[in-house]
């Protein structure tokens, strides 16, 4: 949600600058702008729309300078605009902001009556005017800063630069993630490591209520007492080759294609080739743990509803799965010693992140399940498994998903065998059902065309709906939201059982109902509900299997049979499909696949 860079150096900067909002696009796409030092004045060049809009610009209307910062906007207050667009400037300072002020309504009165006038509706111009404000009362630009962070409420990450100062660029961070990077003579902020990438390797964390100074000279942390403190440095292995979209023609059907190899990798990480669990420790006991609790948003969550089947069927833990925006204001009681399981791909989502610190607060020992390795969830968490899913740029999670599954089968795996529900035979039969997953999706993708010719069927549909029992209703819910977010479709997942319960009215021969049903124990009250819907005219679309084919009475309108797998880890395989099904639907609707109206990958904001 809002991606921003800076950079301090002694070539010319605004190139790169716009390079470094490249590889942050995912965070927002609806403006974007940057600001140098020209002569030691600030000047600035800013866009609506895509980042190539600003790059068109910035083709006509060159920026020099060797300081600079740079923004891609994802509207909170003040629609997408010039005006609104970042940066936010004075004659003396220049600001990029990720995050909301809060208080921005009493500091714009406060500043507008002392004489300063505003241009745009967005809370951030309070933060460059505050600053100006400062300055002009004699404090140098560190101190004016500090001042200034006094004074804000909310979540911010910022970067700063001054007029008449071309060799200081300020980073703060207060709830937003901003990461410092080590270069050769030149030196780095950016909201996550894959911004600099390319640049550098050598990456510093701000932690909370952090503020840094990057001078020729070096750089300089401040803690929230403006105390002086060291952040380790990291080495990361982002490379900026990992981001491109090589054959493909969008970000996420490349990403769909990943996923053998990836939920390969992050499998491998977590267990022996035969079929053994080499998981890290978990900072619990699985067997004194009373119950789980899980808390995500978006596709992450879907894979926290997946794993509670698992948990409760393989581990006997039962588990609350809840929505981390929810969970975080709810004043959940929590026993002391309890555990924690947060799910997060970016590990910067704001709602996740405090549902976390509110766990932590109430003595709960905390795992996550990241993607992103020194992520402000992974570095606050008590213990970390990740998923190896590498960068994933499409707005739409896909491999991130199965990877979060992969794991946390495992993690289900290694609570049954310590609390004695599954053994070592069973633990490695169900190793191997996972290790053939890979198999079967690559088989699932080298027939990719038939959905491609499903999608040709649902393109024109107003409304879906999605049905599952078991752990095919999350992925119901997880192909439903696909659907809406990049095809914008309206879809809804409904477990199979609800049917009755209301979805059954929208039934008409106009909507599709897309079943997720493989062969296992409960295929035959789905297949009843099949029935159900075709016995109204609705239109059918299973996924199944060759027995649920061979089973099933009433021939549906669509079927795409895919292979027999387990079905303790039918969900990975189906996820599959279903992504695909909402990316080709999407491509012959012709919308915005990776980076879809209204939305950003990274939601940094609550
Ligand atoms: C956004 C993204 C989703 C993602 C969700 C949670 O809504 O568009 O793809 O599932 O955030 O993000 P996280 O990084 O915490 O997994």
């Amino acid at each position: 949600m809002c991606g921003i860079v800076g950079m301090l150096a002694k070539r010319q900067v605004a190139g790169i600058l716009v390079d470094g909002l490249r590889r942050l696009e995912y965070r927002g796409y609806d403006s974007a702008g940057i600001a140098t030092l020209v002569d030691s004045k600030i000047d600035t060049r800013r866009a609506v729309g895509k980042l190539q809009a600003l790059a068109d610009k910035l083709a006509e209307e060159p920026l020099s300078g060797t300081v600079g910062i740079g923004h891609t906007r994802w509207a909170t207050h003040g629609r997408p605009s010039v005006d609104n667009a970042h940066p936010h400037f004075s004659e003396y300072v220049a600001v990029v902001h990720n995050g909301i002020v809060e208080n921005y309504r009493e500091l714009r009165k406060e500043l507008e009556e002392k004489g300063h006038i505003f241009k745009s509706e967005t809370d951030t111009e309070s933060i460059a005017h505050l600053i100006t404000d400062y300055l002009r009362q004699g404090l140098s630009p560190q101190k004016a800063t500090a001042a200034a962070l006094k004074r804000l409420e909310g979540a911010f990450a910022l970067a700063i630069i001054f007029a008449g100062h071309d060799d200081l660029l300020i980073g703060a961070r207060r709830g937003s993630p901003l990461a410092v990077g080590y270069g050769d003579g030149e030196m780095y902020l950016g909201s996550d490591a894959l911004a600099l990438a390319p640049l550098t390797n050598r990456i510093s964390y701000l932690e909370e209520g952090d503020w840094v100074e990057l001078s020729p000279a070096g750089v300089v942390i401040h803690d929230e007492t403006d105390a002086i403190v060291s952040r380790k440095v990291h080495e990361t292995n982002l490379s900026g080759a990992a981001i491109g979209k090589g054959e493909y023609r969008h970000f996420m059907l490349k990403e769909i294609f990943e996923q053998p190899a990836v939920i390969g990798d992050t499998m491998a990480a977590l267990t022996s080739t035969d079929n053994h669990l080499s998981m890290p420790p978990v900072p619990f006991d699985w067997k004194a743990v009373p119950r789980l609790t899980i808390v995500a948003c978006g596709t992450a969550s879907y894979a926290g509803l997946v794993a509670k089947y698992w948990f409760e069927q393989l581990a006997g833990l039962g588990v609350d799965v809840d929505i981390a925006s929810e969970f975080r204001y709810r004043g959940s009681p929590m026993a002391q010693g309890g555990a924690m399981v947060v799910i997060s791909q970016s590990g910067e989502t704001a709602d996740t992140l405090a549902a976390l610190t509110y766990a932590k607060e109430h003595g709960q020992k905390v795992l996550a399940v990241v993607n992103v390795a020194h992520s402000t969830i992974a570095r606050q968490s008590d213990c970390v498994v990740q998923t190896l899913c590498g960068p994933e740029i499409s707005v739409a999670s896909t491999k991130a998903f199965t990877t979060q599954l992969t794991v946390l089968f495992c993690l289900a795996l290694q609570a049954g065998l310590a609390r004695g529900v599954i053994d070592e035979a069973r633990v490695s039969t169900l190793l191997q059902a996972l290790r053939e997953v890979p198999a079967k999706i690559t088989d699932v993708l080298r027939e990719d065309h038939k959905l491609q010719e499903l999608a040709q069927h649902m393109a024109d549909a107003k409304d879906v709906l999605y049905l599952g029992r078991g752990t095919l209703f999350p992925l119901a819910l997880e192909g439903a939201l696909k659907l809406k977010e990049i095809s914008y479709i309206h879809a809804e997942g409904y477990p199979a059982g609800e049917l009755k319960h209301g979805p059954i009215a929208l039934i008409d021969e106009s909507m599709p109902v897309v079943v997720l049903a493989p062969h296992d124990n409960l295929f035959e009250k789905t297949s009843s509900n099949i029935q159900e819907v075709v016995a109204r005219g609705g239109k059918v679309i299973l996924f199944t299997d060759k027995k649920g084919l061979a089973n099933m009475g009433t021939k549906p309108y669509w079927v795409t049979t895919l292979p027999d797998v387990d079905p303790a880890v039918a969900p990975i395989l189906y996820a599959v499909p279903v992504q695909l099904l909402a990316y080709y639907t999407a491509l012959s609707k012709g919308t915005d696949v990776d980076q879809p109206r209204n939305l950003a990958k990274s939601v940094t904001v609550e």
